[in-house]
């Protein structure tokens, strides 16, 4: 296993390009499944989750390449309908091909994805959904298997109990071939899914997005659009270093990245004494850093609110800052665990269920940690940068999944970082 290891505390100054989000590219990868031709989609980040997605896309029997953020695949008639175990534990997002596969062979049977650390990640809107377009849907042996009617799906009005994005972005993907209307309540609107419908319809998919639900009208089939789609930027991305730099007390531009999808956030960064200057039209934000941040408790929730991908790195601003905040996670049930990792370093962190209470202190200290998944290793990264002396955080595959080159970017920024293999676990 490999670990990064900071010298901290660093003074960032400087600006980085925002990869494409992670998010955005994962369901519309899976939605290349729907669609006849040669499909390009550019701004597809070098990441782990996506080399999984790709490998399961071939497995199925795609034809697919990728190149310098470009990635060009190609579906014949006859695609396999079975995505296999070892792939789909590789990456829960691998659950994403049911609704394509359902929707364009008529048959899928796609491993269920395990929980993860932080929490159980059930499935079963996905599979509800799938019901009420008609299929004939079971769980056996660790799979979801999945039978379109032999008059094939047709649309359905259909209430979602709790807002999923996949969930929401599975239904979606299936409905669009179904015969008839489809009505999706209660649905996410997350930038992510909003870039994964425009995609779609860039390929002849008919979908509206209004205040309150999702109609979907279906069509016979889907054709590759003539142009390259390109995905948006990585707000999760964008938000971590943003938020390092108010850690660090430095100033940073980050580019490819549209400031509205970010509006909550930098209002909240604002309270917090940052100054920031939004281009819509360049598409950058920039972000100074002056004093020590002052407290301002966050409580996650859907779009537009604060997002639960965010809420671990904001821990850490909170660990740093002048103050008392409080940290509330209303979307996972088990999403508090980089709190452990940040008190060995020093922050005063009271974790209550989903709530952490955080006295913010001057400066924390370098101790050897252990990433728990994919935001909480942002986190530790960005304490690290700020903390005396040098931090080990280990684990780090799970950063390598979300945030492409991390260390080139942040080396770029003035901090002292390398990968290292790491010898044994401390
Ligand atoms: C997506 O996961 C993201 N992943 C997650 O990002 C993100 O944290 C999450 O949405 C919330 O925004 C991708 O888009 C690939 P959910 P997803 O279904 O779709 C419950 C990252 O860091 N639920 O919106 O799996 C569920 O338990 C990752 O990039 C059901 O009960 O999340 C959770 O409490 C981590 N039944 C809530 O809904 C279901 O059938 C939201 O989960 C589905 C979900």
């Amino acid at each position: 296993m490999q670990q990064l290891v900071i010298q901290g505390p660093s003074k960032w100054d400087g600006e980085i390009q925002i990869e494409g989000a992670k998010n955005a590219c994962l369901p519309i990868m899976a939605a290349t499944l729907l669609v006849q031709g040669e499909v390009r989609i550019n701004n597809v980040p070098s990441l782990c989750d996506i080399q999984s997605m790709l490998a399961l896309l071939k497995d199925l029997g795609a034809q697919a390449k990728y190149k310098d953020k470009l990635l060009v695949t190609n579906i014949e008639q006859d695609i396999c309908s079975v995505a296999s175990y070892d792939l789909v534990k590789k990456m829960r997002a691998s659950i994403l091909v049911l609704g394509p596969l359902l929707a364009r062979t008529g048959f899928a049977k796609v491993s269920l994805p395990g929980g993860c650390a932080i929490g159980a990640r059930p499935v079963d809107q996905h599979i509800k959904f799938m019901k009420a377009l008609g299929a004939d849907v079971v769980v056996s042996e660790g799979f979801v298997v999945a039978k379109a009617p032999e008059a094939g799906l047709q649309g359905c009005d259909f209430h979602f109990d709790v807002i999923t994005v996949t969930g929401t972005e599975n239904a979606i993907m299936a409905a669009v071939l179904a015969r008839g209307k489809s009505i999706l309540r209660n649905a996410s609107t997350e930038p992510e899914v909003l870039c994964l419908i425009e995609f779609l319809v860039s390929c002849g998919a008919k979908i509206k997005v209004a205040e309150s639900f999702i109609e979907i009208e279906g069509v016979s089939s889907l054709t590759a659009p003539r142009s390259v789609f390109t995905v948006i930027g990585d707000r999760m991305e964008a938000g971590t270093y943003l938020i390092g730099a108010m850690m660090v007390r430095g100033s940073i531009k980050v580019r490819g990245i549209q400031p509205g999808i970010l509006e909550h956030v930098l209002d909240l960064m604002r309270q917090a004494g940052a100054e920031i200057k939004v281009d819509e039209d360049e598409k950058t934000i920039s972000l100074v850093m002056k004093r020590r941040p002052k407290a301002v408790s966050i409580c996650t929730n859907v779009y537009p609110g604060f997002p639960t991908d965010l809420q671990a790195q904001w821990m850490s601003l909170a660990a740093v800052s002048e103050g008392e905040s409080l940290i509330t996670e209303t979307i996972f049930e088990n999403r508090m665990m980089h709190a452990c990792e940040l008190m060995r370093m020093g922050a005063q962190i009271e974790v209550q269920g989903n709530k952490a209470r955080v006295r913010g202190v001057e400066f924390l200290t370098a101790a050897p940690v252990m990433a728990s998944d994919l935001r909480a290793s942002a986190s530790l990264v960005l304490a690290a940068c700020c903390a005396i002396g040098e931090t080990l955080v280990q684990r780090i595959y799970h950063i390598d999944r979300g945030y492409a080159d991390i260390e080139g970017k942040l080396s770029k920024l003035g901090v002292n970082i390398v990968r290292q293999l790491q010898l044994m676990e401390v």
